[in-house]
């Protein structure tokens, strides 16, 4: 990432994981450096030597485009994409592939309730924003009512907030960087009402889709919405608080990054650098040390605790145990009650997209976002029932974890985390499976899980029992490995899992490096897109992703910015199968500053939902600003364009002009 934050008050998601040093995997899973080189050379991929070079983020001459050299691309033979590919770059906009069209559904501020007051960034409260749409709009989820395409639920995560875009006159600059005043009792809670989730009904008329302000199901869910624990680890001890002795009610969910629907249609929100929002020090020889050591936590990027005892650990040492977790919302209930699900670990969820099995079971695939951390499933004990609902409410309670082995002759093993089993027992600390979920991290240290390039998201695709992981990058590996097989790995890659006999519940299958990202033109970067990828097409870091009705895998991306690869993030079209694998084309792309979320097809494939996040966070190494970007001095205004109004991310729906199947 270029855009670091200057002061411990300008922070984003993004820039906490680099910051967070070489990772907090302290073992030594990953000295497999040795094996591999036999997996690639044999495969005539990247040499050791290469692998050694190292490399920083490269900006090839062929990547710095002038306006209006956009090249459509034509037909690659074998593809299952046929669109005209939009020009990388970096300017104040979004861009879509010519003939269709990017509309604004959803801003932050926007009423979710058609009671909630207009949104006025001169005067923002606390109440105001408890009705109105939240800032940093990750993973985007839509939920069809009465079985219809054009109409249903949108879910939506509010990531984190960004003080320095969103207030007026918190600001300074000296020596180009920026400091933000600490942060009052008012402004810390703005920005819990800023996070959290959305679910809001959205209806398409006359072809453009509108959001439903009087929708009987629209609900705004915050950090301080009451939650229930399930699962193995409510109710323990651990979790126990002065707020909460029966450690089995916490109030709100935080930096929700992606998420999932289920295949019951409920809402999954992943608790992901949860780090950030705690301070203070742990009192002495206390038993959480090395587990929150693990974790990074406290890491004190917010002021919350100064206002809120329950974020600072040296007043409730116990709550960083009640976060970290993936979190169940019923929608068809605006008042139900969250349910943070134990039972699927603890540790920095990235998100948890799911799949039936052949015989039932659901399984859910969840990274753990950061250096060096692993890639995990769970799959259910209990069978998903499509006729009724209700029986399948509770399924996330009971199952399996396991975490992944990637292995040098192109086998994974998925090792069960389960309490009595191998090393997981009371001399290792781990007195029940509580113990198990709440240590994620270590427990699966000691299965001798493969340490990896920083997992983001994972799509399965029930129809080939196949998934899709994001690894987004690691410049702290040193040594590589099969499954992680660049040193320095500035721009990430992909890996393909293959379950045996597609089976998305089985506990072994094989994998093959997809994709090798990052600049094809430069050697030195290795990355393999095939040679029909043209010089908008290829991307770094990827993030998000998306298997659509189609079994068409598409990418989106967190980290592209002008000196790392001369063009902004984006959502990408990656071929998986045939002549045309490995071929990726640019489909849209963000404004400058913004990272890429979602996408969130609708099952007919006509809509497209993107989330714009974090817009106008950057622009120092972008020659249209050149400067740091805060509320006075934004180096752009998307959506709105008006002076009045700030920059704001935003949840945009792209439709092809005249309808018709995206791509
Ligand atoms: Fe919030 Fe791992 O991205
Ligand atoms: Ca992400
Ligand atoms: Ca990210």
């Amino acid at each position: 990432m270029t855009q670091q934050p200057t002061s411990r008050h300008v922070f984003r998601s993004s820039a906490l994981e680099e910051a967070d040093g070489p990772g907090r995997n302290p073992t030594d899973n990953r000295t497999m450096g040795e094996i591999i080189a036999a997996r690639f050379s044999r495969r005539g991929f990247l040499k050791g030597a290469m692998a050694a070079t190292a490399i920083t983020a490269t900006v090839s001459p062929l990547a710095m485009f002038a306006a209006g050299e956009a090249r459509a691309q034509g037909a690659v033979e074998g593809s299952v994409f046929d669109f005209p590919e939009v020009m990388a770059g970096v300017d104040r906009d979004h861009h879509v592939a010519e003939g269709y069209d990017a509309d604004i559904l959803l801003r932050w501020g926007d009423k979710v309730f058609a009671d909630a007051p207009e949104f006025d960034p001169l005067n923002q409260s606390e109440a105001a924003q408890e009705r109105q749409f939240g800032y940093n709009n990750d993973f985007v989820g839509f939920i069809p009512l009465d079985g219809a395409d054009d109409h249903g639920l949108l879910v939506v995560n509010h990531e984190y907030t960004d003080p320095h875009l969103m207030f007026p006159g918190i600001v300074t600059i000296a020596d180009g960087k920026i400091t933000i005043t600490d942060a009052d009792e008012n402004r810390v809670n703005i920005e819990m009402a800023a996070h959290g989730g959305t679910v809001i009904e959205i209806r398409k008329v006359d072809g453009k889709w509108q959001p439903v302000l009087d929708g009987a199901l629209n609900r705004r869910i915050t950090a301080r919405t009451p939650m229930q624990i399930s699962g193995p680890a409510a109710g323990h001890p651990r979790l126990q608080t002065n707020a909460d002795p029966t450690g089995r009610e916490v109030l709100g969910t935080i930096n929700n990054c992606a998420g999932g629907v289920t295949p019951w249609g409920t809402y999954i929100m992943a608790e992901e650098n949860i780090h950030g929002y705690f301070e203070g020090t742990l009192p002495a020889d206390h038993r959480e040390a090395a587990n929150y050591e693990r974790l990074g936590l406290p890491a004190d990027a917010y002021d919350w605790g100064k206002f809120h005892d329950r974020f600072d650990v040296s007043k409730e040492p116990n709550e960083p145990n009640r976060f970290g977790w993936i979190v169940e919302v019923d929608v068809n209930d605006p008042n139900s009650t969250p349910k943070k699900r134990t039972a699927l670990g603890r540790f920095k969820h990235e998100g948890a997209e799911s799949a039936v099995a052949p015989d039932g079971r659901v399984v859910f695939y969840l990274g753990d976002d950061e250096r060096f951390d692993y890639v995990y499933k769970f799959v259910t004990a209990g069978k998903y029932n499509p006729d009724d609902r209700a029986a399948n409410m509770d399924l996330l309670d009971e199952g399996t974890l396991y975490v992944a082995r990637f292995d040098e002759d192109g086998t994974v093993a998925w090792l069960p985390l389960t309490h009595g089993e191998g090393l997981l027992t009371a001399e290792n600390g781990f007195e029940s499976q509580a113990d198990v979920v709440i240590e994620t991290r270590r427990a699966a240290d000691l299965l001798g899980a493969t340490p990896m390039d920083r997992p983001e998201d994972i799509e399965p695709n029930a129809q080939t029992g196949r998934a899709y992981v994001m690894l987004t990058n690691n410049t702290r590996r040193e040594e590589a490995d099969a499954a992680n097989p660049r040193v320095n790995n500035a721009f990430g890659h992909i890996i393909e899992i293959i379950e045996d006999n597609a089976d998305l519940a089985a506990t072994s299958g094989t994998w093959e490096v997809l994709l090798q990202c990052g600049d094809p033109s430069v050697a030195e970067v290795g990355a393999t897109f095939s040679t029909a990828t043209t010089e908008n097409g290829w991307f770094g870091m990827p993030d998000n992703c998306a298997i659509d009705s189609d079994g068409r895998l598409w990418v989106s991306t967190d980290g592209n910015n002008p000196s790392a690869t001369g063009r902004t993030d984006g959502l990408w079209a990656v071929d998986i199968d045939g002549p045309a694998r490995g071929t990726s084309r640019l489909f849209y792309r963000v404004p400058v500053g913004a990272e890429m979320c979602g996408p969130c097809p609708t099952p007919d494939l006509t809509t497209f939902f993107l989330a714009i996040q974090h817009p106008g966070d950057g622009g120092e190494d972008w020659e249209g600003h050149g400067r740091p970007s805060y509320y006075e001095d934004l180096s752009t205004r998307w959506p709105d364009f008006d002076d009045a109004l700030p920059v704001r991310p935003a949840v945009v729906a792209i439709t092809k002009q005249g309808g018709g199947k995206i791509g």
